[in-house]
Parts: C-alpha cells; structure tokens; sequence
C-alpha cells in the first residue's frame, strides 16, 4: 500500500511544474512565495485526480486505477516472521481516492512532507511463500487479495539543489515513506498445496495476527516503494530546473 504514496508524490510533484516550455495545460502552476502555497498545491492536485487515474503519458506516469507492480520480494531471514516471499503482478485499486492532510515544505531545507490518507485499497497478487509466521510453518502459491482501509502515509523527500548549465535542478537524495494501516483483511488462496482446512485455518490465523505480520512486513515494503518513487521524482526533477517547476 506504499506505493499509493508514489502516485501521491508523483502528483505533486507534477503540481510544481511551470507551464512555460511545453507543459500540459491541465497542471496549475505554483508560486513559491505564494503565501498559500500549501492551499495552491493541495488544490491543483485535486484538478489531477482524473488524469491520474487514467495515466500521464507526457510524465511516464501509469494508470493508478489500478497501480501495476510487477514484481516484490521479500526475504525475511529472522524473527517472529521469517518468510521467503514473492509477489507477482501485484494491482492497487483505489489509490486515487486519497486526501491531503497536509504539505509541509521548506525550501531552503530542500524537505517536502505530505501526510494523506486513504479510505481503501484492494491489492491483489500472485503470491509465493515459504517460511513462518509466528512459529506456524506456511508454505503456498497462489492468488493474494486484500482489503486494506483506513491508511494513514506519510511521504519525506530530502534533496539538493544541484547546477547543470545555467540552470538549479532539484534532485532527491532521500525519499521516505512511512504508512499506518487502521485495518486489513487478507485472503491467501492455494496455501499447503491447496489443502482446504489448513488453508482456511492459516487465514484465519493471518487475519487474526494481521498487526503483527504488517509490521514484519512494513519496512521492506516502505524501502521498495520508496526506491521506485524516488527514482519516479528525480526523473522529473532532472527534466525540468527548479524555476520552471515553482516559478518565484
Ligand atoms: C475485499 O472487498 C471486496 C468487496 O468490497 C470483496 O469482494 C472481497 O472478497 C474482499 N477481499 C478480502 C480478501 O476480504
């Protein structure tokens, strides 16, 4: 559910970019000594909903309904989780509907904060795992899905500005992403080569334990979604100099 937070980051930052060069209309331009940049922001990521939903082919930007993944691993060797996971096409339907909270930015710092909030998300997968959870043995392969409702996320960039030619470009150096999930219900199908009644046990047992093994979980998944978004941002900051992003 971390990778919402890629799109969320993906729409500001395209929020900043000046219309001067080639720039599509539908972006509103912010001025950064505007003394309502954060409403400025807020409000032209609003206006990018719809073309987010669809994709922003001028920005690389994918459809986020669904947000495709291709790939995520996970290998956790030690601890109350340890499981050896594997998660294929995964799909992320309902990341558009996010809300603002808050954008906190600091120029000279070079730090942007954005705290959103999302009512629901369903994620489905190919799934392979083998490992354990909580002492219980898993083994399977098959379709994930989950219902994921209630997320709090929290998106930090930490960056420089770095000169190329005449001009000042921005360029992320750390990207963070921190999400807190008020509630999840998961289904793995196919676990213990199919067999029914330990199946339904061991998702019953999930779901019963579903804090727990987020929280296993949650850090490799931040880490993996960050680095993505991170490589996304700095792909437009490198395109456009900070002047044309968030003229005076
Ligand atoms: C997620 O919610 C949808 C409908 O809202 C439901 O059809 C589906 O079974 C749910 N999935 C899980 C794993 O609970």
């Amino acid at each position: 559910m971390g990778v919402v937070k890629f799109l969320i980051v993906t729409i500001f930052l395209c929020s900043f970019v000046n219309a001067k060069p080639k720039l599509p209309s539908f972006l509103k331009v912010c001025h950064r000594n505007d003394p309502k940049l954060k409403e400025c922001i807020k409000d032209s990521v609003e206006r990018l909903r719809p073309f987010l939903a669809k994709g922003i082919p001028e920005f690389d930007i994918p459809s986020c309904e669904p947000l495709l993944i291709p790939e995520v691993s996970i290998d956790q060797g030690t601890g109350s989780v340890a499981v050896q996971s594997n998660y294929r096409d995964i799909k992320i339907y309902g990341p558009s509907k996010f809300t603002i909270k808050n954008v906190k930015i600091d120029l000279d710092k070079n730090k942007v904060r954005i705290k959103l909030w999302i009512p629901h998300l369903e994620i489905s997968s190919v799934y392979t795992m083998s490992g354990k959870i909580l002492m219980m043995p898993i083994q399977g392969t098959g379709a994930c899905t989950g219902n994921y409702t209630n997320i709090d996320a929290t998106v930090s960039m930490d960056g420089e500005k770095v000169k190329k030619g005449d001009e000042l470009y921005f360029n992320v150096k750390d990207f963070l992403v921190d999400f807190n999930v008020g509630h999840a219900q998961i289904r793995l199908d196919d676990l213990f080569n199919g067999d029914k009644e330990l199946g339904e046990a061991m998702n019953l047992f999930l779901n019963d334990n579903w804090k727990h093994v987020a929280s296993e979980i949650k850090p490799v998944m931040e880490d993996t979604i960050a680095s993505i978004f991170k490589k996304f941002s700095n792909k437009i900051f490198h395109k456009y100099p900070i002047d044309a992003i968030l003229p005076e």
